[in-house]
């Protein structure tokens, strides 16, 4: 197995089938998982019950409430674009599920039919975007939380970008628009609970507000913080290839799907992992 670091996020494991790894490689692969926030593998052939097996073995499977499932896995999530759409799910800078009080630890997403061109996907690492911020700020943010929400996400039929759509007929994924959505808070600067180092936990999805601030100062501060965190310097972007999965960590990483094929079908099949609280 070999794994090699990647400019600006992550890095690639080559040379494994991770269809079966022994305990050797699932131990580096979960130190690199831990100390990247994500992770890619190239030339895998998963079927759908591999892609379980996999995810499996870091944690229990966290069964989505928003997106479709797959018609006989309901582990899997689609995530998918169908060719007539103009818009796609995950086309902005986001983490995963911080609207949750136990976010998920992170997804596994295989690559199953994707556009002759386009449709690569960005990762930014929240390690590098908190490293590098300038010591005021680091003082200043250090022991603020802030508001995490979906509402104004997947609070309607209406305005949820991920599910509905025509191919769905308005349905959301395995539940109603008005399951309870309640808004949580998160420390803005977490201790990554598999590397123990700091991470810059906002995200321009789902953060809301900073906790006690007034909105014209927690928008300044989350703008800025914004426009620190997604620096190109702190991103890699992704290409897919037939046969490639990333693997990534919601809480010390944003991804960005590029929404750059119009008119080609991208179908992905996502299965996002338990987490935990943070601190
Ligand atoms: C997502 O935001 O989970 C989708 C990522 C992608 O389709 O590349």
């Amino acid at each position: 197995m070999q794994i090699t670091s990647l400019d600006g996020a992550g890095a690639e494991i080559t040379r494994v089938d991770i269809r079966q790894l022994s305990e050797a490689e699932l131990d580096a692969i979960r130190q690199t998982y831990a100390d990247h926030g994500v992770i890619f593998f190239r030339d895998q052939s998963l079927t759908e019950d591999d892609h379980i097996a996999f995810a499996r073995r870091f944690g229990p499977i966290n069964i989505n409430r928003f997106f479709l499932a797959h018609e006989r896995y309901p582990e899997i999530a689609l995530v998918l674009k169908e060719k007539e759409r103009k818009t796609n799910i995950g086309g902005g800078w986001h983490t995963d599920h911080s609207y949750d009080a136990e976010p998920a630890m992170g997804s596994v997403l295989v690559a199953r039919q994707l556009p002759d061109a386009g449709g690569d996907t960005w990762f930014a690492s929240m390690y590098t975007a908190y490293d590098t911020l300038d010591e005021a700020t680091k003082e200043e943010i250090a022991g603020l939380r802030a508001v995490h929400s979906a509402k104004h996400i997947f609070g309607s039929a209406e305005n949820n970008f991920y599910k509905a759509n025509e191919d769905t007929g308005g349905r959301i994924g395995n539940t109603s628009a008005a399951d309870a959505l309640q808004d949580v808070t998160h420390p803005v600067v977490i201790t990554h609970p598999l590397s123990g180092k700091k991470a810059l936990y906002v995200n321009p999805a789902f953060t809301t507000r900073i906790e006690g601030y007034d909105d014209d100062a927690s928008n300044a501060l989350l703008m800025r913080l914004y426009a620190h965190a997604m620096k190109p310097d702190h991103a890699h972007r992704f290409k897919w290839r037939p046969g490639s999965v990333a693997f990534w960590d919601n809480r010390s990483t944003w991804h960005w799907a590029m929404n750059d094929y119009h008119g080609e079908r991208r179908l992905m099949h996502r299965i996002t992992i338990e987490g935990c609280a943070l601190n």
